[in-house]
């Protein structure tokens, strides 16, 4: 994809702009606390550089799937709250995001006022990127900016059809994810390593596809590896794996990676628990002698030292989805140890397209990443080679 054009190239005055600001501020909630901030927190230096630049800002955002209807859970209430915390001011939740008094609220915005729209998809007419809803958006603005990167893969109303009504620009937070992963496939440092984990190859297919054409290795985890063994015949026990039609794509994918002369490299041990739950039975046992009944619920401590070295000589790594049920404390060693072997790796390291995020940001290494993506099926989507509507609707730079 082109470059986007970005709010810091030249040829916008933000000087008394009044700009409307997509940003992915769906964050998980319980009883309406945000538990986890990245997203919100990522969203921050964009608007800072607006405000700072005196633009009037509304930050307008999605929250889970309401299904186009109001439903107060779903308010973002919340975000706008820890918005306002992160930000140290208080940022007003208008009481909808399109109608007459957000047009109104629009029109008047102020150098340095920001405020926040409610949920797009109260409005069935967001998903559908319906013409006459993205008009509604951008009526009042006088530019438009996408920084939701998260949301990059939808053709919606606030991420694609609005980008066309308005003058428009990639946020910070966007531009520098669409470099980060792009350069991923077009200029990796080598070699260059995946991790990959999680729990379907059916759900992986298309990126596997494009990164064994890129890498020179690829290490897998998670769920995923009992699909592979059981495609190779080994017995998996209880451990959760595809049937006949992934363990297919299993095969073909091990075919590809010795066409293509990357290896593709499944754990050697794992650790088997009696039952999914913190105080099971555990044992360490070599992935052709899983015992009937137990299921693989982490890689094996062979395994996570074999990928710990080829993590921390690599000149590139991405991560995608830990190596085992790391929410359940025993569970959790292969994938710490992915994740500190990343931070102490001196080549590119990069995490996204899902939990892996959430493992770095757990075990408090995020900073110590060279890029955490803060996208999870956008970032998959990129990196299967697809272009993201949300992207391809800003003017780009050549
Ligand atoms: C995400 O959580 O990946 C993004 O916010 C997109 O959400 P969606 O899958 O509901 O469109």
């Amino acid at each position: 994809m082109a470059r986007p054009l970005g709010i810091d190239d030249p040829g916008v005055d933000w000087a008394g702009a009044r700009v409307l600001v997509r940003a992915d501020l769906n964050a998980p909630l319980d009883g309406g606390r945000v538990t986890d901030d990245a997203r919100i927190r990522a969203s921050v230096p964009t608007l800072e550089r607006l405000l700072a630049a005196g633009a009037g800002v509304a930050v307008c955002s999605h929250l889970g799937r309401p299904k186009g209807q109001r439903v107060e859970e779903l308010s973002l209430r919340p975000c706008a709250e820890r918005l306002g915390e992160l930000m140290g001011r208080t940022v007003e939740l208008l009481p909808d995001c399109v109608g007459d008094e957000v047009r109104a609220r629009a029109e008047s915005l102020a150098p340095g006022e920001l405020v926040m729209l409610e949920n797009l998809r109260f409005h069935p007419e967001e998903e559908r990127n319906e013409p006459a809803f993205a008009d509604a958006l951008a009526a009042g603005f006088t530019h438009y900016v996408n920084d939701a990167f998260g949301a990059a893969h939808r053709a919606h109303a606030s991420t694609e059809g609005v980008a066309r009504r308005l003058p428009a620009r990639a946020g910070l937070l966007l531009s520098r994810e669409v470099e980060v992963l792009e350069g991923l496939l077009t200029r990796p440092r080598s070699p260059f390593v995946a991790v990959l984990g999680g729990s379907k190859v059916s759900d992986k297919l298309p990126l596997i596809e494009n990164l064994l054409e890129r890498c020179d290795r690829v290490l897998v985890g998670g769920a995923m590896c009992f699909t592979f063994l059981a495609a190779q015949g080994e017995a998996v026990g209880a451990s959760l794996h595809e049937g006949p039609e992934g363990q297919a794509m299993a095969n073909d994918l091990m075919e590809r990676a010795v066409r293509l002369n990357c290896p593709l490299q499944l754990p050697v041990d794992v650790l088997v628990a009696d039952r999914f739950a913190a105080d099971a039975a555990l044992e360490v046992v070599p992935t052709d002698d899983i015992p009937d009944g137990w299921m693989g619920v982490d890689i094996g401590p062979r395994t996570a030292a074999t990928y710990r070295e080829a993590i921390e000589g690599a000149g590139t790594v991405f991560w995608n989805g830990p190596m085992g049920a790391f929410e359940i404390p025993p569970f959790a060693e292969g994938t710490r140890a992915v994740a500190e072997a990343m931070a102490a790796s001196s080549g590119a390291t990069v995490a996204g397209g899902g939990d892996s995020g959430a493992a770095v940001a757990q075990l408090g290494l995020a900073d110590r990443l060279t890029h955490v993506s803060t996208g999870g099926g956008a970032a998959l989507e990129l990196l299967e080679g697809k272009t993201l509507p949300g992207v391809a609707a800003l003017p780009s730079a050549s």
